[in-house]
């Protein structure tokens, strides 16, 4: 057990050992382990990584570890944070709801912050629960008719019993020109920016070039005199939530901007060192690159055991699929690189896909998100005290029922030689969230220089953008 003094711990012990990842399989990579450290270490001090290359095949920073340093003349500098807070304070108790579009790393870190924030149920509070902080809803993330219609006539509902009802529209897209947000986000607007009494303002979030470079986001906002916030140079999607993308979506909920990015940084400075056993993201790297390469374990569960920490599941995807899946290595060889990421929730997931991590193919590690400490904390009453079966976990917390789930499925798995770990959030704020998902950002980074491929680009995706424009060409001109 790897635990740092905020609290923060990776329990790999059902990763690593007999019958798991063994000192042998380490060793024998070890001069790979200090040259994915020292890489990592050139990447933090320059911005560059070996090979690396922007869409355009121009080399690109990767800057995503200078976000949790707030400082004059970063990326996140005192300025821009107030700037944030200053937007934040001005939507509370003046603005009704906001409807963020986004899509990928421009929608997937900041539904992590809402859920983790605000819970399934922050828009049906009152506005003083919310402490005068808006609703929040998200569009852009699919191009689906229903979903889209539906929010319409909800938002139509709501400004019918309230008016003035004061709505702003936050468009993030780093290109500015993403289908899936700007369709939403056209549909949407253009139904509702007549509406009496329903008052509309937009704040852009794009690429922060001007002049020729500008995203056609960019031009709109400064077109219309919308506000606009930053996705900085060199901070792909996917590293984004640190940046103004996720930041955003703090201010406009009042989610602790200053704690999660402390939690942010008290992680890269405990991942600061080469020995793998005292940093915890070279050593989930480590331990998760040599399982799979060593003992067949391609695919990885990540199961937080919260319903609120489902999102990071889902943002996890998009970290590990789009950062090390891929065709090929550095030196251009097929290497058909990265574990399969699948999401599951404790203890929801045991009662589906537990049969499958149990008695199916021996090709998985079970990643496991455990909350150390709940408030509130219900004591599960004795409300039917004659019905022995059900006074058997009577008077017991459901934090206690839920962690005894979590250790009985890790136990089941391993004593049946199957792979999982355990990272430990001493509870579930925004300081620790912040340490989990920089863990994870940095670990792929450390993956990526121990399996020699770029885990920074995605050209994948670009495959099926090249048969869709036509597609959608064509159909314009069949109209
Ligand atoms: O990681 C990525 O690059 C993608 O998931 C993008 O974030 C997603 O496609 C949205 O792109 P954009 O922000 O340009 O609209």
């Amino acid at each position: 057990m790897l635990k740092l003094p905020s609290g923060f711990a990776f329990d790999y012990a059902n990763l690593s050992g007999p019958g798991k990842v063994t000192d042998a399989d380490i060793a024998g990579v070890a001069g790979r382990i200090s040259a994915a450290h020292a890489a990592v270490q050139h990447m933090r001090a320059s911005g560059e990584v070996r090979g690396h290359l922007s869409k355009d095949g121009t080399p690109e920073k990767v800057l995503f570890s200078q976000l949790p340093y707030v400082a004059a003349g970063n990326l996140n500098s005192p300025q821009s944070i107030q700037r944030l807070k200053d937007f934040g304070a001005t939507l509370r108790h003046h603005t009704d709801a906001v409807i963020h579009f986004g899509i990928g790393g421009s929608y997937l870190g900041n539904r992590v912050l809402f859920d983790a924030h605000g819970g399934e149920f922050w828009n049906s509070r009152s506005s003083a629960d919310r402490d005068g902080y808006p609703e929040l809803y998200f569009s852009g993330n699919n191009i689906d008719p229903q979903r889209t219609s539906d929010l319409i006539s909800h938002i139509l509902a709501a400004a019918k019993a309230k008016a003035p009802y004061r709505l702003l529209l936050v468009v993030v897209s780093k290109s500015g020109g993403t289908l899936d947000t700007m369709a939403n986000f056209m549909v949407v607007y253009d139904a509702l920016r007549r509406v009496p009494g329903l008052e509309i303002s937009v704040v852009a979030v794009t690429d922060p070039a001007e002049g020729d470079k500008a995203t056609l986001l960019k031009k709109l906002a400064r077109e219309n005199g919308w506000r606009t916030f930053a996705v900085p140079d060199g901070v792909g999607g996917r590293f984004s939530v640190f940046s103004e993308v996720g930041l955003v979506t703090a201010a406009c909920i009042g989610f602790d901007i200053d704690a999660f990015l402390a939690g942010a940084r008290a992680m890269d400075q405990a991942c600061a060192g080469g020995d793998p056993w005292a940093n915890p993201a070279l050593l989930n790297a480590v331990l998760k690159y040599l399982s799979a390469a060593n003992h067949g374990r391609n695919i990885e569960i990540f199961m937080p055991y919260a319903d609120r920490l489902k999102a990071v599941a889902e943002w996890y995807i998009q970290l590990l699929a789009e950062s090390l899946g891929k065709r090929a290595d550095r030196q251009g060889r097929e290497v058909f690189y990265g574990r399969t990421p699948v999401v599951a929730v404790g203890t929801t997931d045991m009662h589906a896909q537990t049969q499958q991590h149990q008695d199916g193919p021996r090709d998985k590690v079970v990643q496991f998100v455990r909350v150390g400490f709940w408030q509130p904390d219900p004591v599960i009453p004795a409300a039917f005290p004659a019905v022995r079966e059900l006074a058997k976990f009577a008077s017991l917390r459901m934090s206690q029922a839920l962690d005894a789930a979590l250790a009985a499925n890790a136990e089941a798995l391993s004593r049946d030689g199957r792979y999982s770990a355990v990272f430990t959030l001493p509870k579930l704020d925004a300081f620790h969230l912040g340490e989990l998902l920089y863990l994870l950002a940095l670990s792929v980074a450390y993956e990526g220089e121990l399996a020699d491929v770029d885990a920074f680009d995605q050209p994948g995706v670009e495959a099926y953008k090249r048969i869709m424009a036509p597609k959608l060409e064509a159909l314009k001109k069949g109209q």
